[in-house]
C-alpha cells in the first residue's frame, strides 16, 4: 500500500516538477540568529547471522548537538556550525545496570569529538566537512556520519550522491512532510581497498547492505531524522555463516534558542576569520587503519603451545593450522626457522602447511632453509611443501623462485622433480588468473616448462612436462600440446585432458582436425581410449553437424564396447543442458542416422551424468565414464564431481583409473589373440582444480604379484595436508561513520588415500578412494567505537568423510560393475558468540550447537543402482 502511495506521489511530482522545484528549492534551511538543539543517538548491533538481533549485543552513543548557520549565499548554499555536547556511551540501551560513560571524562582522543566542525551545503548536497582535528579518523568519521543526516533532496527521484560510504545511487520519495531516502549498497561504487580477498580462494564472501532514512520536516526545518541500516557479510557457499550489523541513527529537534547571526561576508572571508586550522574534507569516510592483529604470539609462545599440545598427545587439527598460519604471518624468518627446528616431529607437517599458507617471504625462506632440498631423506616433507604451494591462494613470484630453486636441485629425484614441475604449472595458472601473468618470473617459468618439454626424449620426462603444461593452462601452449597428441596412448590422454580444461575458443579448427584424424584413424591406428577422447572433444566443444554425424555413423562399425560408450555418451549429452544438445538433436532428426544410433546396445561401457545434491545455495553434480575392453575388463574410468554456487562452478574432484593388460589375467575366451599389453594399473586425480601427481598401483606382472602377495600394505596416501580455503578481511563503514571490521577464515584438512584390490579367485577388482576432510570456517566482525567495542563470531566445524568405491566383477559376462559414493555420518558443530568490551570489562555470551547427519549412499544412475544390487548381493 505504502509503495503505491509513493508511486502516485512520484508520478504527481514528475508531472508538476517545474513548480515543485521552485516551491521547495531550498529544501533544508537553518535560519540566521537561531541555535537549534538536537538530540542525537546512534546504536549498533553486531550479530552472527543465525542469531536473533534482539538477543545480540547493543551499544548506543548519545549526544546533544547544537547547530547554527554561519553564512549563506542564496537560498541554495549555506555554511553550518555544529557542536557535539555531552557525548555518552551506553553499553546496552535496555540494560539499566550499566552506567553511561561520559566520553569527555575519558582521556585519549575524546576531546576531538567536542571540537566544533563546519558543514558546507549547496543545493542539499554536502560539499565539505571542515574539522580541526587532523589525525583522528574516528572522531572525523563520526562527524561525517552526523553531517550526512543533513543531506536531503525534496524532489522524488534517483540520483548519484556522495555520502559517508562512498558514491551511491540513492532514491528519494517525498510524501507530505516526510522525505524518505533509500540506498542499496550494491548501487555504490566499489572501493577495492575495503575488501581483501585473493583471486584463487576456494570459498567466497559477499557483502550487501541497505539503508533507509526518514526525514520529518517542519517546512524547511528538520524536526527529526531516523536512519536505519542493515549490512551483512556472508559466506557464499554456506550462508548461515556470516555476520550482520544493524545500526540506527536518530536526530531529534529538542528546542530552538536565539543564537549568533550569519556573517555578511564572502565564504572564504568567513572561513579565514574563524580559528585557523579548519581542513575541508569530503563527506566520504576515511577507513581507519586496520587495528593490529590481536593474537601476536612470539616464537617462544608458539613452541610452548606446541609442547603442551604434544604432552597431551593431541594431534594437529585444522584449528591449530589456522592459528599457526595467522601467527607465522607476523614472525621473522629466524624465529620461524627456530620453531621448525625445535618443534616435535609430529608437528612439522602442520607447520609446513601453516608456513606455506602464511606465504610471507619470511615463512617461505624459513621453510626452504629448514628442508634440505638436496637431501633425499627429506623429500616426503618437500613434497608436502610443494602441494601446499599448489593450493596456496596467494601465488607470488617468490613462490615461483622457490619452486624453480627446488627444480634445479632435485633432478636426481624424479618423483619430487615431477611434482615440482606440476606445482610450477599450477602456480603459473593461479598467477595468470589473478592477472599477474606479465611478470618476468612468470614468463621465465613458462619458458622453463616449454623448453624442458622440447628437450625431453624419454616418455617419462615428457609426461611430467605435459602435466605441468596441463596445470598451467596457457592458451598459447595449445600448439605445443598438439605436437604430442598422437605420440603414444599415455601422452595422448594427458594432452586430451589438458585440452578439455580450456575455454571453447581455444579448441580451434586445428585442434579439431587432429581429433578427427585420431578418431577416424585416417593416418594410423589408435587405441580405443584415445579415439574416444578425440570423439568427446569433437562432441563437447561447439560440435559441428558433420562431426556428430560422422561419430554416429561410426557407431555401427565399431566393436561393441566402443559403440556402447559412444551411444551412452550421446544419450547423456542429450539429457544435459550442454549447448551440444541441440546440434545432436538436429542430426538425430534424420531417420537414417537415428537408426544407426539405436544399433549398439551390447557392451558394458557407459557414460552418464546427473545431479547428486541440490539446495538453494549449491548444486552438486557428477559425471562418470567407464570403458571396458572387448573381453570385459575395465580399461578406464573417469569420475568427476562439481559444485555450483552463485554462478561459480567448482571442479571438486576428478579421479581417473586406467588399466592395461588385465585381459590376460581375467581373460575369457575372447582374450586369446588380443594384442599383448604391459600389465599396469594407475590413477590420476585432480583435487580442487589442482593436478595430483599420478599414482601407479603396479606395473608389470612381477610387481603385481609381489604386491598381491604382500597384502596388508594398506591404502596408498594420495594427498594429505591443510589448505587455507578462505582468508578475507573487509572493513565496512556504517552510516554513523563507525567502522566494522569483518574477518573470515577457513581451513580444510584433507586426507585422500586410494586402494586397489584384486581377487583372482572371485575375479573381482575393487578400487576405493577415501576422502577424509575437516573444515573449519569462522566469521567475525567487530565494531570499535572509542573505548568500547562489540564483536560477533560464528565458527562452524564439520568432518565430512566420503568413500568412492568401484567394484567390478569379471566372473560373469556381461561384466557387472558398481559405483558407490558413501558418505559417512557427519558431525556438524556451530558456535556463535557476541562480546562487549566496555571499561575493561568483558561481557561474553555464547552458545554451541551440534547436529549429526546420518551417513548415506549417494544415488546415481538407475542402471548403476540395479547392477550394484546384483553385484553386492551376490558377494
Ligand atoms: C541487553 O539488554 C537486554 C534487556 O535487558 C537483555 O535481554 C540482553 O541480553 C542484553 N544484551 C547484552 C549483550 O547484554
Ligand atoms: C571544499 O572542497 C570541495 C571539493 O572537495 C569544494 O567543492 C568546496 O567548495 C570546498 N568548500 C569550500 C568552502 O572551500
Ligand atoms: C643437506 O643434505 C646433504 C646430503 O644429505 C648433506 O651433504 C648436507 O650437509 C646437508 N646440508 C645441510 C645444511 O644440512
Amino acid at each position: 500500500m505504502k509503495s503505491i502511495y509513493f508511486t502516485l506521489c512520484f508520478l504527481f511530482l514528475i508531472g508538476i516538477r517545474d513548480t515543485v522545484v521552485v516551491a521547495f528549492s531550498t529544501g533544508l534551511r537553518f535560519d540566521s540568529g537561531v541555535l537549534y538543539e538536537y538530540e542525537y543517538s546512534t546504536s549498533v548491533v553486531v550479530a552472527p547471522i543465525s542469531v536473533d538481533f534482539k538477543e545480540a549485543t547493543v551499544f548506543t552513543m548519545l549526544a546533544v548537538i547544537h547547530i547554527h548557520s554561519l553564512w549563506r549565499d542564496s537560498e541554495q548554499e549555506q555554511l553550518l556550525h555544529l557542536q557535539i555536547r555531552d557525548i555518552k556511551l551506553i553499553p546496552n540501551s535496555s540494560d539499566s545496570t550499566s552506567k553511561p560513560l561520559v566520553l569527555r571524562d575519558m582521556a585519549n582522543g575524546a576531546e576531538h569529538f567536542m571540537e566544533p566542525f563546519l558543514v558546507h551545503i549547496n543545493s542539499g548536497k554536502i560539499k565539505g566537512v571542515f574539522d580541526v582535528s587532523p589525525d583522528n579518523t574516528v572522531s572525523l568519521n563520526f562527524k561525517k556520519g552526523l553531517a550526512s543526516l543533513l543531506q536531503i533532496q525534496v524532489q522524488s527521484g534517483t540520483i548519484l550522491e556522495d555520502d559517508i560510504t562512498g558514491q551511491c545511487r540513492v532514491s528519494y520519495h517525498t510524501a507530505g512532510n516526510e522525505i524518505i531516502k533509500v540506498k542499496h549498497h550494491e548501487n555504490c561504487e566499489k572501493r577495492m581497498a575495503d575488501g581483501m580477498m585473493f583471486a584463487n580462494q576456494f570459498l567466497r564472501v559477499s557483502s550487501g547492505g541497505r539503508s533507509e532514512t526518514v526525514f520529518t520536516m517542519d517546512g524547511n526545518h528538520i524536526k527529526s531524522v531516523i536512519s536505519e541500516e542493515l549490512q551483512s557479510l556472508v559466506l557464499n557457499e554456506h550462508p548461515t555463516v556470516g555476520i550482520h550489523i544493524s545500526s540506527r541513527q536518530v536526530l531529534q529537534l529538542l528546542s530552538t534558542h536565539s543564537g549568533p547571526s550569519e556573517a555578511q561576508k564572502a565564504l572564504q572571508d568567513v572561513l579565514s576569520s574563524l580559528r585557523a586550522g579548519y581542513v575541508n574534507h569530503t563527506v566520504q569516510a576515511i577507513p581507519a587503519a586496520r587495528p593490529p592483529a590481536t593474537n601476536r604470539y612470539s616464537g617462544r609462545k608458539i613452541l610452548d603451545h606446541l609442547k603442551a599440545k604434544g604432552m597431551h598427545a593431541q594431534s594437529p587439527t585444522v584449528n591449530m593450522f589456522l592459528q599457526l598460519s595467522k601467527s607465522l604471518q607476523n614472525l621473522e624468518m629466524a624465529e620461524i626457522l627456530n620453531i621448525f627446528k625445535k618443534a616435535h616431529a609430529n608437528f612439522v607437517p602442520v607447520l609446513i602447511d601453516a608456513a606455506a599458507a602464511a606465504s610471507t617471504p619470511a615463512s617461505l625462506e624459513a621453510l626452504v632453509s629448514f628442508l634440505n632440498i638436496t637431501n633425499a631423506k627429506t623429500s616426503p616433507l618437500l613434497e608436502k611443501f610443494l602441494y601446499a604451494c599448489a593450493f596456496s591462494s596467494q601465488p607470488s613470484t617468490h613462490l615461483i623462485n622457490i619452486i624453480t630453486h627446488i627444480l634445479t636441485h632435485t633432478s636426481g629425484q624424479w618423483k619430487t622433480h615431477e611434482l615440482a614441475l606440476i606445482v610450477l604449472g599450477t602456480v603459473i595458472r593461479k598467477m595468470c588468473s589473478a592477472d599477474i601473468c606479465h611478470l618476468q618470473e612468470v614468463d621465465q617459468a613458462k619458458r622453463f616448462i616449454v623448453k624442458g618439454l622440447s628437450a625431453s626424449t624419454e616418455e617419462r620426462e615428457i609426461k611430467s612436462y605435459l602435466l605441468a603444461l596441463k596445470s598451467a593452462r596457457l592458451p598459447e601452449t595449445v600448439p605445443v600440446l598438439l605436437q604430442y597428441i598422437d605420440r603414444s596412448k599415455s601422452l595422448s590422454s594427458i594432452v586430451f585432458s589438458a585440452l578439455q580444461d580450456f575455454p571453447p575458443q581455444y579448441i580451434t579448427k586445428e585442434v579439431k582436425e587432429h581429433a578427427r584424424d585420431i578418431f577416424t584413424q585416417r593416418k594410423k591406428a589408435f587405441p580405443a581410449p584415445v579415439r574416444l577422447d578425440a570423439a568427446q572433444l569433437l562432441l563437447m566443444y561447439d560440435p559441428l553437424d558433420i562431426d556428430v554425424r560422422e561419430i554416429i555413423l561410426k557407431i555401427a562399425e565399431e566393436k561393441p564396447e566402443v559403440s556402447k560408450f559412444l551411444t551412452t555418451k550421446i544419450m547423456s549429452m542429450l539429457q544435459s543442458d550442454s549447448p551440444a544438445r541441440n546440434v545432436i538433436r538436429n542430426v538425430l532428426k534424420d531417420p537414417k542416422i537415428n537408426n544407426y544410433f539405436h544399433l549398439a546396445r551390447l557392451g558394458c561401457s557407459s557414460s552418464y551424468a546427473g545431479l547428486m545434491a541440490e539446495n538453494k545455495n549449491m548444486v552438486a553434480s557428477y559425471d562418470f565414464e567407464f570403458l571396458f575392453s572387448e573381453s570385459g575388463v575395465l580399461k578406464q574410468s573417469n569420475s568427476q564431481f562439481y559444485a555450483q554456487t552463485r554462478g561459480r562452478s567448482l571442479h571438486l574432484l576428478q579421479v581417473s583409473l586406467e588399466t592395461s593388460g588385465l585381459d590376460s589375467l581375467f581373460g575369457t575366451e575372447a582374450t586369446k589373440g588380443a594384442e599383448e599389453e604391459e600389465l599396469m594399473a594407475g590413477m590420476s586425480a585432480m583435487f580442487l582444480g589442482v593436478q595430483i601427481q599420478p599414482v601407479v598401483f603396479f606395473q608389470g606382472y612381477v610387481d603385481l604379484m609381489s604386491k598381491y602377495f604382500s597384502a596388508g600394505e594398506g591404502p596408498m596416501n594420495i594427498i594429505s595436508g591443510n589448505i587455507l580455503v578462505l582468508d578475507h578481511r573487509q572493513s565496512l563503514i556504517l552510516q554513523s561513520g563507525l567502522q566494522a571490521q569483518g574477518v573470515f577464515h577457513g581451513g580444510l584438512s584433507v586426507d585422500v588415500s586410494a586402494d586397489l584390490e584384486f581377487s583372482l579367485f572371485t575375479q573381482e577388482s575393487k578400487s576405493s578412494v577415501n576422502n577424509k576432510f575437516s573444515l573449519v570456517v569462522s566469521a567475525r566482525a567487530e565494531v570499535d567505537a572509542a573505548l568500547m567495542s562489540t564483536t560477533a563470531e560464528t565458527v562452524v566445524k564439520m568432518d565430512p568423510s566420503v568413500r568412492f568405491v568401484t567394484t567390478v566383477s569379471f566372473y560373469n559376462t556381461p561384466v557387472q560393475y558398481c559405483l558407490q559414493l558413501i558418505k559417512e555420518p557427519l558431525l556438524y558443530r556451530e558456535r556463535v558468540s557476541t562480546q562487549v568490551n566496555f571499561q575493561n570489562r568483558r561481557k561474553l555470551q555464547q552458545s554451541k550447537q551440534k547436529w549429526i547427519f546420518s551417513g548415506e549412499e549417494a544415488a546415481f544412475h538407475r542402471d548403476n543402482s540395479k547392477m550394484c544390487r546384483n553385484l553386492l548381493n551376490s558377494i
